[in-house]
């Protein structure tokens, strides 16, 4: 000890940061957490994102803040396990400790009286769309929400965005519940019937986003995508976040992450998310061994 400085060691750290107090199994792979971190939980705004770690020499990934609790000092993550870290974050338990938070990054989403705003959530980009879905409804929006999964078993929060949507629509590719078809099957629907659209948020795989863009963009219906780019600092320093956005390059992490969807080269975006296919599993086999 020095002077009133306190020194803890890291382990015992560890177990005072960023502490687990709930985990839920949402899906096959889904898991959501509620975790201490209060002063992130104090400053965090719609449409941001953490960056954490889960082992002092693993990789740093980006996270949605899918829900804050100011006054509790929590915050709510949902996390699909598809490589190495999510899976090890998806193995922590009530009690555990996230290693290290950094957070809250990223712009906050445009929160304004737009008039009707469609929310879509792909899967479990569900989860990160509510935060901005609850603040746009908030606002006094007329809110319509459209969500989608594989199947039936996937598709998570569908309580929550109802309880902030004046209509929700549900579909699963495979038809097991709501809708058979695409999110977009909607959307169009909605488009076709001539509804009055001032605003589309989406927020789900690439491949979702660039439908909603090509649904949205011929009637000149604004639309905000929320991308999901590898990220490694998270600060702007390393561009490996980059992405085209009409004539410029931006980097999603401090430019982002929503940008205009009809001015987002998805196609770039999905080539730069297949970079590390092979290196990332052999990190998976790894862990596996
Ligand atoms: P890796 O071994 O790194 O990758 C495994 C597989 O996932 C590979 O096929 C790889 O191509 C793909 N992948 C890796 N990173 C991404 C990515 N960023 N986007 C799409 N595919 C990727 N995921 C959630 O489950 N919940 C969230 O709330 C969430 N929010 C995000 C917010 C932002 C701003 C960003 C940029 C991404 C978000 N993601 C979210 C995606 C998440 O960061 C990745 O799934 C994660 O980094 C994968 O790490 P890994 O080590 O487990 O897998
Ligand atoms: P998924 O592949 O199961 O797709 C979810 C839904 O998206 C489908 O049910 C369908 O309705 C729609 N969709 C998929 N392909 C489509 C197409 N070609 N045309 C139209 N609609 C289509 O999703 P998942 O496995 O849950 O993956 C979620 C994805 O969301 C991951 O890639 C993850 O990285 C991403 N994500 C993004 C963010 C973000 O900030 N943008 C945040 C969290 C997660
Ligand atoms: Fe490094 Fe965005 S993650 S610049």
């Amino acid at each position: 000890m020095t002077g009133n400085v306190v020194w803890r060691s890291r382990k015992e750290n560890r177990r005072i940061l960023n502490k687990i107090l709930e985990k839920k199994t949402l899906g096959p792979q889904v898991k959501e957490f509620v975790f201490e971190a209060p002063v992130i939980a104090r400053k965090a705004k719609p449409g941001q994102f953490l960056i954490l770690r889960v082992t002092e020499t693993g990789e740093r990934i980006p996270l949605t803040i899918a829900d804050a609790n100011p006054e509790r000092g929590t915050l709510t993550i949902v996390v699909q396990e598809v490589g190495k870290t999510t899976m090890l974050l998806g193995a922590l338990e009530v009690g555990d400790a996230i290693l290290d938070i950094i957070g809250p990054l990223g712009i906050e989403s445009e929160i304004e009286p737009f008039g009707t705003v469609v929310c879509v959530g792909g899967g479990v980009g569900i989860a990160c769309v509510y935060p901005i879905a609850k603040a746009l409804k908030a606002a006094g929006n007329k809110l319509l929400s459209i969500i989608g999964a594989r199947s039936r078993d996937l598709l998570i929060w569908e309580d929550r965005m109802r309880q902030v949507s004046d209509e929700t629509f549900v579909t699963t590719d495979d038809g097991s519940y709501g809708q058979k078809g695409f999110v977009t099957d909607v959307l169009k629907r909605l488009v076709d019937e001539g509804r009055t659209l001032n605003l589309v948020y989406a927020v789900g795989p690439a491949v979702m986003m660039r439908a909603v863009a090509n649904v949205t963009r011929q009637p000149g219906i604004r639309t905000i995508a929320s991308l999901n780019s590898i990220m490694v600092d998270g600060t702007g320093m390393c561009g490996g976040c980059r992405v085209q956005v009409g004539e410029e390059t931006k980097f999603v992490c401090v430019d982002g992450p929503e940008f205009d969807a009809h001015q987002v080269d998805f196609d770039e975006l999905m080539k730069r998310q297949r970079s590390y296919t092979e290196q990332e599993q052999c990190s998976v086999h790894s862990l596996r061994k």
